[in-house]
Formats: structure tokens, sequence, C-alpha cells
């Protein structure tokens, strides 16, 4: 093998120039498209007829490869950031924060270490800083963009137990059997899946009847816990309803007993940033730490999560990784964001956030989030004049969860199908205490109050 066909992939050729152009193109027709579709599963056996087998001994070359992908790929994926996808949690990022991805990719950031990449670094913590204010941490508070909320729950919780078992060995006092982390019955899967990963208890604590978790009942895992308790965790925003827990009244206990309070606010804590939903998080002072997805209500694209700690040595004390090709970055004073968490490769994914936050200044995200919230609030109000239409709760967030009266679980399940089949919404069906529902997350400032009653009518 020549030099010149080794590097025939990464060299500047006249092919690499035009399969370049090619992807941009592609990237920027998608972006600016108005009419990007919704799209739609496909089965395996349909992409297996269409696309067959695409790696091959000799390629199939970029202009196959992308067209594989545009006509017969792309359409088999949803599109999370369209405006009528409102079901889980969907996406919503801004064209400044779309395109800056593509830059990020690029650019051979490595976001890991202060020494390869302080700009980034830099960028990125002046973003997890600013956070950190609107949630009315103090100053000193920081972290790092990890993937997503799992890792983000995970890598706080981490940081909790360790903190937890060397205050334990500081006081002389036993560690526990097993350690306990507390949460509502009604917190993410996510944080149920840490404990499975860390081996330690959970003690689901019932929320109140509006799904609220309440420092009344938290007090009473804590008496009966005692010092196995390394950390309570509070939902800034729930994922089925977007309820916010009561922080304040879980918090205070922190006068009384001794623990880490980590916010699991994926979802619903950028709500912090309107005048409309703030009071409802007070207490989130007070945590230990915090997360909040920009994939989620941040308008950031996929994949991250800004994971904040109260005091970021916490987390440093728990995530570095030692090793002898690495002393040379953690033997220094510099900010290394791969001490914060679990992971060490880190694509610098806070600076779509950033670059979108910087353009359009913080402004704008507090506008855009309380129009979200002021649309829920209408198209709630829809709902329950509606007679055929329940709403289960009213919303405190985006979530609007409500029945069709007289429907049982198949009638969802049709209508939803039929929904996406037409191209019309992604609206899934799910439930509430044994009862069918469905319902709407918004997070996409180009939702419409009238694209969401169109999709209520088909109901009728
Ligand atoms: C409240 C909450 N916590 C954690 C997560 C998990 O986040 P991720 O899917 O980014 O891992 C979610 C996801 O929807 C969530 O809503």
């Amino acid at each position: 093998m020549t030099e010149t066909s080794a590097a025939r992939m990464h060299a500047i050729t006249p092919e690499n120039t035009q399969l370049v152009g090619n992807v941009l193109d592609y990237a920027r027709r998608r972006m600016l498209s108005t009419d990007v579709p919704l799209d739609k599963p496909m089965p395996e056996a349909d992409l297996r007829r269409l696309a067959g087998s695409t790696i091959s001994a000799e390629g199939l070359g970029g202009a196959r490869a992308l067209s594989v992908f545009e006509h017969i790929l792309a359409p088999a994926c949803l599109t999370t950031s369209h405006p009528q996808y409102l079901s889980f949690i969907p996406a919503a990022p801004t064209m400044a924060a779309i395109a800056f991805d593509l830059v990020v990719s690029a650019s051979g950031l490595y976001g890991g270490s202060w020494m390869e990449g302080s700009g980034a670094v830099y960028a990125e913590n002046e973003v997890l800083a600013w956070l950190a204010s609107e949630f009315g941490l103090p100053a000193g508070a920081g972290g790092v963009f990890v993937q997503g909320g799992t890792i983000g729950n995970l890598s706080a919780l981490v940081a909790a137990r360790d903190t937890a078992r060397r205050a334990l060995t500081e006081a002389g006092k036993p560690l526990p059997e097993r350690f306990v982390l507390v949460c509502s019955a009604e917190a993410h899967s996510s944080n149920k899946s840490a404990a499975k990963v860390m081996d330690v208890d959970v003690v689901l604590v019932p929320p109140g009847a509006d799904g609220a978790l309440r420092g009344d009942a938290v007090r009473a895992a804590l008496e009966e816990h005692g010092d196995a308790v390394f950390a309570v965790i509070a939902t800034g925003g729930s994922t089925n309803f977007g309820v916010v827990d009561d922080i304040a009244s879980i918090a205070a206990l922190k006068d009384e007993f001794d623990f880490w309070l980590h916010i699991d606010g994926a979802y619903g804590l950028t709500a912090m940033l309107s005048p409309l939903a703030r009071d409802r998080f007070a207490g989130v002072e007070r945590a230990d730490s915090v997360i909040v997805d920009p994939h989620k209500w941040l308008f950031a694209p996929f994949d991250a999560c800004a994971l904040i700690y109260r005091d970021p040595e916490n987390g440093r004390r728990a995530h570095t990784q030692h090793a002898e090709y690495l002393d040379t970055l953690t033997d220094k004073p510099e900010y290394n964001p791969s001490d914060y968490s679990i992971q060490l490769t880190r694509r610098p994914r806070g600076l779509p956030l950033w670059f979108s936050l910087a353009t359009h200044g913080t402004e704008a995200y507090r506008d855009a989030v309380t129009h979200i919230l002021d649309l829920t609030q209408r198209i709630a109000a829809e709902i329950a004049e509606r007679e055929y239409l329940t709403l289960v709760r009213d919303p405190q967030l985006s979530v609007v969860v409500f029945e069709r009266v007289g429907w049982d679980r198949d009638d969802y399940e049709r209508w939803s199908a039929g929904l996406l089949e037409d191209q019309r919404a992604f609206v899934v069906p799910s439930s509430h205490g044994g009862r069918p529902n469905t319902r709407f997350a918004i997070i996409n400032p180009l939702t419409t109050f009238e694209q969401l009653t169109g999709i209520l009518d088909t109901m009728a």
C-alpha cells in the first residue's frame, strides 16, 4: 500500500472536497427546509430490501452512501425536533445550536482537559456558571456537560456516596452495610438504574396525590435509615407529568439531617428561567448537585446534560481517573472537565448551547421558555373545556396529560398510529394509575396552539 492510498480517506482530494460539499449541502437543505417531515419507523425487512447491505470491501462511494441515507435511512427516523413531535421529551435545538454542532465535529476539539481544549472548556464553563447562578447556586459551583441525564444522575450520585463515605470515615463512624438512596416513587427510571449500577438500596417514598414528593415523607425515610442515606433526590419536573417536587420542604431537612440533595431537573429545571415557573423551584439553591439536559428544553441538539456540583471538588475527588499517561494532566491545578463525571474522552458537547446563548443572549431563552409555559396553560384550558376530554392534572410546566372519555388502550394505540401514518403528529399513549391516557410534551417554540387543537379534533 502506498502512502497516498493509505491517506485517501483523510487527504484533501477532489473526491473528498466534493463529498464534504455534498454532506454540507444536505445538512443545509435539511436545516433550512420549512417542511421537514415527521417521518416514521420502518420494519427491518423493508430496510433490508431497500438499503440492502451497505458495508462492503470497496465502499459505496460518498454520493451513493449519502443517497442511501437521505432517501432510505433518514425517512425511517422520526424527526424529534418536529413541532408536532409531542411525545416522551422532544428536542428543539435552535438554528445556532444545530449549525454549531457541525463546527464542533469539524474542528478536532477535545473537551476533556484544559491542556487540550482550554478555549472550549472556558466557554462551556461560562454556560455552567450562568446556569448555576440561575439556579441560585453559589459562585464556584460548576461541573461538566455529560452525555445525558442518565449519566448526569449517576455521576452526581457516585460523588454523593464518595462524599458520604469520606464524611463518615473522618467522623470515625462505621460505614453502613448498605448505602441508601431516597427518592420519589415517581422519580425517573435513570435514578433507580443508577442505584442498581452502584449496588445501593433505594427507598421509594410515596409522593402526594398531586405527584409531588414532600419533606414530611422524606423525613420518615431519613429517620428510619439514618447515616445510611447518602443522597435524597428531588425531581424538578417529572417526565410523565412535569410535576416539581416540593423541593423547599425537602431542602429544609438539611438543617436536621446530613444528606446530599440532588435535583434531577433533566427536563424541567430549565423552567426556572421563566418568571412564570421560577417560584416552584424554591429550595434548589440548597442543592449539592443538579442536572439539566440542554437536549431537552434548553434547545440544544442531542446529546448533552449539564451536571453542576455546589462544590465541584466533591465531583473531582470521586471521578478523577489516575494513570501514568494521565498524570501530566491531573497533576496540574487546571480545570479538566473529565475529572467531574464518569467519562474520559469527551466531545465539548456544551458548545452548541454556548454558541446559541452567546449569539442570542439569555433573554431570548427566558422568552422562549415563558412562551411554552403559556402555550401549555392555554391548551390545558382548551382540553378542560372539551366534553370528550378529561385533564388528568393541571400542568405545572409543559406536559399536559389527558384522557379521551370512553377510550381503552387499544383506542389510543389506533389513534396514535393513525396520527403518525398521516404524518400529522407523534403523540403516543401513556397511562397513570392503571388508566390509559395520552400527553403533549411541549418544548418547541414552533409548536402552535392551532396544531394542538387540530390534534384534539381528531379525538372527537
Ligand atoms: C426527569 C428525568 N431525569 C432523567 C432523564 C434521563 O435523561 P437522558 O435520557 O438524557 O439520559 C430524563 C429523560 O427524559 C428525565 O425526564
